[in-house]
């Protein structure tokens, strides 16, 4: 998609396949809208009182032939009552799959009537970001593929300084294609998405980008490391494990990287803790977190971002079999702390806990892990919010921000002592589940017991990264947060 920003007073010069008019339900017109209503006769307002035009929060009307000359159709969209973000995320949510499906290849759009209360940046950077998005279709392993959409260029009619709303644009786009990337990676089933395809998609991206280099552990590398944590979950199954590392050089030489670790369980069986059948499928997802890896990694090459970034994806499968890793087996970490295994589906922690201790070398200025790390993350929180824990007020602050800028929001929960307690083990340093009562905080609690050098933040991302039922997919999610966040400390 190509997005062009013009400002809102060149509406009426340029041509379009389509305007799309944006109208709340007001009693009086937006100025702007009734400027446009004198010049078509005041069809809109007469629409509107028949109730051909709908006023409610996304309610799509389309009029086809346009009473405007350089308009070919014109498109309305309700914004409600009180439009709020969700309200206006709904809305173009609603233009951009009319747009899909019509035959327009070309759109404008009247952004000024979206922000009367809002930073208008913000709305347009989640616009472009809602509307690339919106052109993502899953079609990798099915026989009929999707058709592309005649929908090439949108121009955002807006007011203000047209370079930093342009950047807006180019960031939301480059977020909605980062989170495409990542949406992509989830919804592949775990027999094409392998740690192995993994690896090769970091390669795919080093090779497109000079600033951007590769390195992929092997398992034998990994046993040199001593990381026997990350190792013991991989026991089980034939795909060979893969640590994979890029390595973003953006900015100065001598300046500390910021370090996104994903979690990488390409299928999460519950190794021979094995989980229920019923929607074991779901557990394709478990990568969710290094895919948001890779999305964000992607966004940043998009960017130029100057910072230097480094993505770690921690990639394996769990798998039962005869010589899978066995609970009550005690393996030891690359930290040297050694873990009872008490259930091999708690093994997110046991796969992140060697990455987040393999990091230590690069002295980074942060260190965030995602990963769809608990079921009881998704009880507490459901899919709207991440949980969010961090060793650091201000990098937690600074978290939340970045996710509530893009709506991709994140919640703090806490890492107390008390919750640390409930995984001491009789038979070796650290058990590695704390018992059946807030799960998500002593999976945290574990992580916590690997990140004591660095300043460290958590993303549990179990309920915010797909949803399931009739619309099961990934959701892209928290590739907004994360990159707004490595804007805003660029
Ligand atoms: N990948 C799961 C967590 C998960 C569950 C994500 C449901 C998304 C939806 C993780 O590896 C896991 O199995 N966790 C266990 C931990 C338990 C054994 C302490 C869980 O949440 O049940
Ligand atoms: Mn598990
Ligand atoms: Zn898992």
């Amino acid at each position: 998609m190509e997005f062009v920003v013009k400002q809102t007073a060149q509406w009426s010069k340029i041509k379009t396949d389509c305007l799309i008019i944006p109208i709340a339900d007001t009693k009086t017109l937006h100025p702007l809208i009734k400027d446009i209503d004198k010049s078509c006769n005041k069809l809109i307002s007469t629409l509107i009182k028949s109730g051909d035009i709908k006023t409610s929060t996304a309610a799509i009307s389309m009029i086809t032939v346009s009473p405007l000359a350089n308009a070919q159709r014109l498109l309305f969209v309700g914004l409600g009552k009180n439009s709020d973000i969700a309200g206006f995320r709904k809305a173009i949510t609603a233009v951009a799959s009319a747009l899909q499906s019509s035959p327009c290849k070309n759109a404008s759009l009247l952004f000024d009537v979206f922000t009367a209360s809002s930073n208008t940046a913000q709305m347009i950077q989640q616009g472009c970001q809602l509307i690339e998005a919106n052109g993502y279709h899953y079609d990798a392993t099915l026989s009929k593929k999707a058709t592309p959409a005649a929908l090439k260029k949108v121009t955002l009619l807006a007011s203000g300084d047209s370079k930093q709303l342009t950047q807006a644009a180019k960031t939301g786009q480059a977020m909605g294609y980062g989170a495409n990337i990542a949406r992509q990676l989830g919804n592949l089933p775990a027999n094409f998405c392998t740690p192995s395809h993994l690896a090769e998609q970091a390669q795919l991206l080093a090779n497109s980008e000079t600033k951007l280099t590769t390195k992929i552990l092997s398992e034998a590398q990994m046993q040199k490391l001593k990381m026997g944590s990350l190792l013991s979950v991989t026991e089980g199954t034939t795909e060979p494990a893969k640590f994979i590392i890029m390595e973003y050089k953006g900015g100065k030489a001598n300046e500390k990287p910021t370090v996104l670790v994903g979690k990488g369980v390409t299928f999460d069986s519950g190794g021979i803790s094995l989980k229920p059948g019923a929607k074991m499928d779901e557990m394709k997802y478990d990568m969710c977190g290094a895919a948001s890896v890779f999305g964000t990694m992607n966004a940043v090459v998009k960017l130029g971002l100057k910072a230097n970034i480094i993505g770690v994806v921690a990639a394996v499968e769990n798998m039962p079999a005869g010589n899978a890793t066995k609970p009550g087996d005690v393996v030891t970490s690359m930290s040297g702390q050694t873990i009872e295994v008490l259930n091999t589906d708690a093994e997110g922690r046991l796969v992140l806990c060697d990455a987040l201790t393999y990091v230590e070398r690069f002295k980074p200025k942060a260190v965030i892990d995602i990963a769809t790390l608990t079921g009881a993350c998704v009880v507490a929180l459901g899919q709207h919010a991440s949980g969010l824990y961090s060793n650091d007020e201000a990098l937690s602050q600074q978290l939340v921000a970045g996710g509530n800028y893009m709506y991709d929001r994140a919640w703090p929960m806490p890492l107390w002592d008390e919750y640390n307690q409930q995984l001491s083990s009789n038979f070796a340093d650290i058990g590695n589940i704390g018992g059946p009562e807030g799960g998500s905080v002593t999976a945290a609690c574990f992580l916590s017991r690997f990140t004591k050098e660095y300043r460290w933040a958590h993303l549990d991302i179990a309920g915010s990264a797909w949803i399931g039922g009739a619309k099961k997919g990934a959701t892209g999610r928290p590739v907004g947060l994360l990159t707004q966040y490595l804007i805003d400390n660029a």
